[in-house]
Order: structure tokens, then C-alpha cells, then sequence
């Protein structure tokens, strides 16, 4: 095959160089410059680069194959993917972000494009009696056991981990700007606080392994220091303290910042080396038990003034889990929260086969740590705040049916940013400046125009949270429980998420 296109290029050349010779004008110069640029590169993949077999097989015409690889997702997107489809989030939801964010008509016409008799079509019930949705309570909750000097009262929904270092500057300041102007609150990820996050909004300010803006470098390993995590922490526009286990999207793993991120002025706020990857510790070094864990949240509590703290991972061992919450029972000391992150989460940067095969979806998650709670008498006392592709206003009564107080968010608010899951995050190269370091692209993110749509976003969830729960009849967000929402299972019967989740006799495959 190459001697074939070898020789395409040569004859080409060549024919083009008799034309230009006998009737030299633009047309056929122009010819002969490409017919002649393309055989000097046909020679090269053929004969001279030994790397890449398929372009020493086809020259030249491999290379297209590069080019449709690079541009498969966008082509995906923009041509083939219909509105159910696409991943991980769909184009229905994804649309839906966007007209919220914008404030853009967000009714659809027809119908519905769901296959309501598919295995897995997830619903809720009305009432016949409606009630009015501009009076719906619930859309607050306080964080805080009697041990917290300084309780929070926060938004149902909040932005969820995500670090300035896999976020650029100007998606932190508008997230932040957002969170403030909405009532809401803003997670700094694991990478510690910058001056971009002070925006005015509520933080809950994330404690990874690495210990970034809350400890030090001492012989080579990150450890916590008591000094430089009480001068963020005491800082006012903290709420909470969040000390962070795992993350759904790589459980076990711990955070990793790329290279190509990690700028002299991240690098800086995390005391580490610039354009190093830097890979967090799969677990904590302040502790290594679950009553060194108890005294480490007491500790940080007490550090911090007394502000609500708690902890986040994904679901992997349920025993382990079950053990760390009796342990809480009988210290009667515990966090006051725990963030369930599911195995869908997301991430900036992740091992592929910890994203596709680590860590215990949210729903199974959730239901089990909520489960545990309820049996262990501290469910009144420890919140839970469930995080795994929220996007719509089902989505968070789905979540809080089945037992969380409040939900976190992180890719649907980057979506309300501009993201066009052009997936790329991990790359510097993000082309709408949400995930990137790179200045250019940045600036391509105009945080005045960005904050009102993170804004607008979380108003118009809420509102639509409020309009479910008014056609199921009720007065209050606190009133949605699991046998209100209900799936179809393999059989064709309906079965309610209570008789799902919180009943070991019925399973649904
Ligand atoms: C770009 C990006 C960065 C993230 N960084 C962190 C982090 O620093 N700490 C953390 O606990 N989780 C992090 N997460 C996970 C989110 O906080 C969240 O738990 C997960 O994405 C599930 O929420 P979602 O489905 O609404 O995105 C990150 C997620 C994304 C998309
Ligand atoms: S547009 Fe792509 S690279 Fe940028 S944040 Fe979204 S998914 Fe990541």
C-alpha cells in the first residue's frame, strides 16, 4: 500500500511539474507546492520515522486517522450523540445546566424521550392536591453537633470539592463569586486556599492527605501541622471543616495534580515543586485508627473555633465503614458530617481503572452509610451530604430520599461555568478556561459574566426542587422520603426506593 501512495504523490508531482513548466500561473504552482510538500512527507512516514507503524504502512493518510482520533469526542458530541445519550453526562442534562444557568427557557415540547417502560425508569408520585410551590420549606440545614461552637446553616445544595490547580483561577473566583451571591457554599478541594477562593463567598475548606494549606513537607512526606492549618481555618468566610478519605473517582488513590497544572503559583500554595505531578497519599498520616482519627476531628474542631467538621469518602468496605461509625457511637464524639461520594464522582485526574472500577456507587453508598447511622442512634447528629452526578432537580430528591440532608456538586456547576465535557481536564488544554493553568485559555472564562450563571444555576435547581416536592403533595423539602420515589425493575414491576435500598428481600437484578 505505501509503494501505491508513494507513487500517487510522485505522479502528482511530477504532473504537476510539467503543467507549471508548460503553463506556469498561480493554480498550477500552488499544485506542485502541495503534491510536493505531501511526497517529501509521504518519504519521511514511510522511510525515515520508525516509531509509528501504521504511517510507515500508509503514509500520509494515517495521519488523517490522528486527527479524527483527536477530534472524535467533539465530533461525537456535535454530530452523533442524541439527547439521552453521551457521557457521563448526557446532552438532556447538560442542556439543562446551561438553560438554567442562562435563565434560558428550560420547557420541552411533545413529550418525553425516556422509554418509561425500560428496566430502571426512575419516577416520583404526585398528589392530586398540589401544594403551592412558592411555600415550600427546607431548602437550609444546619451543620453543627452540640460540640460545634460556630454551627452553619447552609444551603441544600453546595459546590462540591474542586481544587484551584485542577480549576483555573477565574472558574474558582466565579464559582465563589456565585456561592456568595446565591447563599451557598464552596468546597476548596483538597489544594488549600487561595486568594481566588476569597471571594466572599462560604467555603467548607477540604483537608486532603496532602495536607495542602493545612501542613508541611518534613523529610520528603506531607504531614498536618496544627499552626498553618489554624490560620486558614479560622479564617471567616470558613464555615466548615472537611476532611477528606477518598473521592469517588479514585478511591484509594488519593489527588494528582498534573505536571503541566501545577504552576509556580500553585505550586507555591501547596509548598511543593513546580511542574511536578504531584500525587497526594492514598490515606492520612495523622492517624492510622479510628481513635486517632476521633481525637484528629476533635483536634481540628478545636483548632479551628469550633466549626462544624466532617469527612468525605466513597463507600469501599462496608464493615470498616460500619466499625468507624460504632466507634463514633461509643466515643460519643463523631463529625458532624459525612460527604458519600459515589463511584461515579468525578475528577481532574484519575487512574482509569480507579475511576471505571473502584469504590461503591453513590446510591448503594448513601443508603448503606445512612443505614448505619440509623442503626447506631446518630443519625440526628451526623449529616450527610451525597455527592455522585447531580445535575437536576430529580436528581437531588432522588438523593435525599434516600436519606441525605444536603448534596454536593462539582461537574454540574463546571457545566453551568461553560464546560462543554470536552473532557480534557487533565490536559492544561480545557478550550472553554474552566480546567486549565494556561493564561490564554483562562482569560476565555470572563468571571463577571460566569458568577451569575453558577448563581442562576443553583436558584433554579432549588426552585425546581420545590415544584417536585409541591406536586407530591408536600410542604417541606424535609418531608421526601424513598417510598416516594419509585424505578422500574427487570420484571416490569414497580418497585419503591425504600423496598430497594432499605430491604434486603427485593432486589431489582
Ligand atoms: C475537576 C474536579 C476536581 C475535583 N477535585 C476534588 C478534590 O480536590 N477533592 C475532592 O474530594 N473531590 C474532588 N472532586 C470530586 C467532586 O468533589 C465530587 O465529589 C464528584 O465529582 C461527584 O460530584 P459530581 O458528580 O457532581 O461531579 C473533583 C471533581 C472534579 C470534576
Ligand atoms: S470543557 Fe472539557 S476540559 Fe474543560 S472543564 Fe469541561 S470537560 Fe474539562
Amino acid at each position: 500500500m505505501r509503494n501505491t501512495i508513494l507513487a500517487v504523490f510522485i505522479i502528482a508531482t511530477v504532473s504537476f511539474g510539467v503543467l507549471t513548466y508548460f503553463f506556469l500561473n498561480g493554480t498550477t504552482v500552488s499544485f506542485l507546492t502541495i503534491s510536493f510538500f505531501l511526497t517529501c512527507i509521504a518519504i519521511y512516514d514511510a522511510f525515515i520515522q520508525k516509531k509509528h507503524s501504521l504511517l510507515r504502512a500508509f503514509p500520509v493518510v494515517a495521519r488523517l486517522r490522528w486527527v479524527f482520533e483527536e477530534e472524535r469526542e467533539k465530533i461525537q458530541q456535535y454530530f452523533i450523540e442524541d439527547d439521552l445519550s453521551g457521557t457521563p453526562i448526557n446532552r438532556e442534562k447538560r442542556s439543562l445546566v446551561y438553560q438554567r444557568a442562562k435563565t434560558e427557557i428550560e420547557t420541552v415540547p411533545f413529550g418525553t424521550q425516556h422509554n418509561v417502560y425500560a428496566k430502571g425508569y426512575e419516577f416520583i408520585k404526585h398528589s392530586l392536591f398540589p401544594t403551592d410551590h412558592h411555600h415550600i420549606a427546607g431548602d437550609r440545614v444546619v451543620f453543627g453537633s452540640d460540640k460545634c461552637a460556630q454551627k452553619y446553616n447552609a444551603s441544600i445544595i453546595n459546590i462540591s470539592a474542586m481544587s484551584f490547580g485542577s480549576l483555573s483561577k477565574n472558574a474558582v473566583m466565579a464559582l465563589n463569586q456565585g456561592a456568595k451571591m446565591g447563599g451557598f457554599a464552596h468546597n476548596t478541594g483538597e489544594g488549600g486556599i487561595s486568594s481566588y477562593h476569597l471571594q466572599g463567598g462560604d467555603l467548607i475548606f477540604q483537608v486532603g492527605t496532602g495536607y495542602f494549606g493545612a501542613g508541611k513537607t518534613v523529610d520528603g512526606k506531607r504531614v498536618f501541622d496544627d499552626e498553618i492549618f489554624k490560620q486558614n481555618a479560622i479564617r471567616p468566610e470558613v464555615k466548615m471543616i472537611e476532611i477528606k478519605f477518598s473521592q469517588g473517582a479514585k478511591p484509594g488513590h488519593g489527588g494528582i495534580l498534573p505536571a503541566k497544572k501545577n504552576t509556580e503559583e500553585i505550586a507555591k500554595i501547596r509548598s511543593v515543586d513546580p511542574f511536578t505531578r504531584v500525587d497526594s497519599p492514598p490515606g492520612h498520616s495523622a492517624f492510622s485508627s479510628f481513635e486517632g482519627m476521633i481525637s484528629f476531628l476533635q483536634k481540628v474542631r478545636d483548632l479551628s473555633g469550633g466549626k462544624p467538621v466532617g469527612i468525605k469518602f466513597c463507600v469501599g468496605n462496608n464493615e470498616e465503614i460500619e466499625e468507624m461509625i460504632k466507634a463514633f457511637a461509643e466515643a460519643n464524639n463523631y463529625p458532624d458530617f459525612i460527604a458519600v461520594d459515589g463511584g461515579e464522582g468525578g475528577t481532574g485526574s484519575a487512574p482509569i481503572e480507579f475511576t471505571n472500577y473502584v469504590g461503591t456507587p453513590l446510591l448503594e453508598g448513601l443508603s448503606f452509610v445512612n443505614k448505619t447511622l440509623l442503626k447506631y442512634n446518630l443519625k440526628d447528629k451526623i449529616k450527610i451530604i451525597a455527592s455522585g452526578k447531580a445535575i437536576d432537580a430529580f436528581d437531588v430528591v432522588k438523593f435525599l430520599a434516600l436519606g441525605a440532608d444536603a448534596i454536593g456538586m462539582a461537574r454540574s456547576f463546571m457545566l453551568s461555568l461553560g464546560c462543554i465535557q470536552a473532557r480534557e481536564c487533565n490536559l492544561d488544554t480545557c478550550p472553554v478556561g474552566v480546567a486549565t493553568q494556561d493564561e490564554d485559555l483562562v482569560e476565555a472564562l470572563v468571571v463577571e459574566y460566569k458568577n451569575v450563571r453558577v448563581k442562576n444555576y443553583h436558584d433554579k435547581t432549588i426552585g425546581a426542587v420545590k415544584e417536585l416536592v409541591s406536586a407530591m403533595g408536600k410542604n417541606s423539602i424535609k418531608e421526601i422520603k424513598a417510598t416516594d420515589v419509585f424505578r422500574r425493575n427487570k420484571g416490569g414491576e414497580i418497585t419503591s426506593l425504600d423496598k430497594i435500598y432499605y430491604s434486603e428481600e427485593v432486589l431489582i437484578s
